[in-house]
């Protein structure tokens, strides 16, 4: 192989990695003060409620795969996982999974062989995973009474809803050994120290915090590491219904910001996006909150969310068969309140 050749290559090998690498290290700060375009795109289920490609039956998760840009739709009545590219927009999903009997939420994890797919399969009562290459799934943890939902963190502890037992477990590959996590197995109530039928969760990778939208409580819950009671950060703590700022609907699930600690709500019944700032007492709306209905700016159940590396908010719009995409437009720091009489900046956060 001539010199010139050589040099090519290795030049054409740095350009894939660079390529490869860019999507992966570059992932935005979203302000706690953004606002997204309230018209959204579809960027799955354009042609509607079926089951062809370009189409999805009452979808209930999504995921997107920040190091591919890659959405993943658990297509719930088509018992399928589908997967979209996010490079080049394309309404056509490619099956990963099939005859999953209703899967719910999904959670992608890189391991060294490759992704590994996870997916709380409610009418199988457990989660499953599927590592690259193998045709079939296999059960991780216990049993999870109508699974509603899942999530792995940094040491790959493997967490799910039940729906009938009221708690979040939480499994450890370590020890094999399943426990509860947040809320009490068949402790059904709206005390601190309880959840009625949980249903998404977040799991802050360094921390091990969990957030659970507890749906029937109309709050969403906070439960450190190790803890026995949770604290509310949205919605009222007495478990009340409502449609205002200070209010959720059966909230379906959330999305957390790490660093910031700003919680998105998947307001389910009120057709909305709500975001709840540290120790606020009432959210405001990123998207939806304009009616029940299939207009581009409106929900109809949303049941999950997730954002990309540019800060774009995609959201699971179950009854329309669709994932909608609200892009960006504004991302500049929340405005700073004047300077206090000790000289130090505050923000309004
Ligand atoms: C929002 O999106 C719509 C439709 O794509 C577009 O026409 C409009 O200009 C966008 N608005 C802003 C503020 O970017
Ligand atoms: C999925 O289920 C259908 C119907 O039970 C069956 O015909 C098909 O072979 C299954 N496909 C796979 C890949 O297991
Ligand atoms: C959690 O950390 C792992 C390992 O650093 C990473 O692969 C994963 O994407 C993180 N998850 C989230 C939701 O940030
Ligand atoms: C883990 O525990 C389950 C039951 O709780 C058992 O069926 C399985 O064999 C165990 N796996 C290992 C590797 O010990
Ligand atoms: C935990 O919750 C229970 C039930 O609401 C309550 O009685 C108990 O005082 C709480 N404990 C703490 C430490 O908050």
């Amino acid at each position: 192989m001539s010199t010139v050749s050589e040099v090519f290559l290795i030049f054409l090998h740095i350009q894939i990695i660079f390529w490869c690498w860019i999507p992966s290290t570059i992932s935005i700060k979203i302000s706690p003060c953004a606002r997204w375009n309230t018209t959204g795109e579809i960027v799955a289920g354009l042609g509607g409620r079926g089951n062809n490609p370009d189409q999805l039956r009452e979808p209930e998760g999504i995921f997107i795969h920040r190091q591919t840009n890659t959405l993943y739709v658990s297509d719930t009545g088509n018992d399928r996982i589908q997967v979209f590219t996010l490079n080049q927009l394309s309404s056509m999903g490619t099956t990963v999974i099939v005859n999953v009997t209703y899967p719910t939420k999904i959670y992608v994890d890189d391991d060294n062989d490759g992704q590994t797919i996870y997916v709380s399969v409610r009418n199988e009562d457990r989660v499953k995973k599927w590592v690259k290459g193998a045709p079939d799934g296999v059960q991780v943890g216990g049993e999870c009474l109508m699974c509603e939902s899942v999530w792995v963190d940094k040491e790959k502890n493997v967490y799910m809803t039940s729906v009938t037992k009221h708690c979040v477990y939480k499994w450890s590959p370590q020890t094999n050994i399943t426990t509860v996590a947040a809320g009490r197995e068949f402790g059904q109530g709206s005390g601190s120290d309880s959840l009625n039928s949980p249903e998404g969760i977040y799991v802050d990778n360094t921390s091990g915090t969990v957030y659970v939208a507890d749906y029937a409580n109309h709050r969403i819950q906070k439960w450190l590491k190790n803890a026995l009671n949770g604290t509310t950060v949205a919605g009222f703590s007495t478990g009340d219904q409502g449609s205002d700022a200070e209010s959720l609907s059966y909230p379906t699930t959330i999305w957390v910001d790490d660093e910031t600690q700003v919680v998105y709500v998947a307001d389910s019944d009120n057709n909305r996006i709500q975001r709840w700032l540290p120790n606020a007492f009432m959210g405001d709306t990123v998207a939806g909150g304009t009616g029940w209905g299939d207009k581009l700016n409106q929900l109809d159940q949303p049941v999950d969310l997730a954002f990309d590396n540019d800060g774009n908010l995609y959201v699971c719009d179950r009854s329309n068969d669709r994932v909608l995409k609200f892009r960006i437009i504004h991302n500049e720091p929340c405005l700073p309140l004047p300077t206090t009489s000790t000289g130090s900046l505050s923000l309004i956060f």
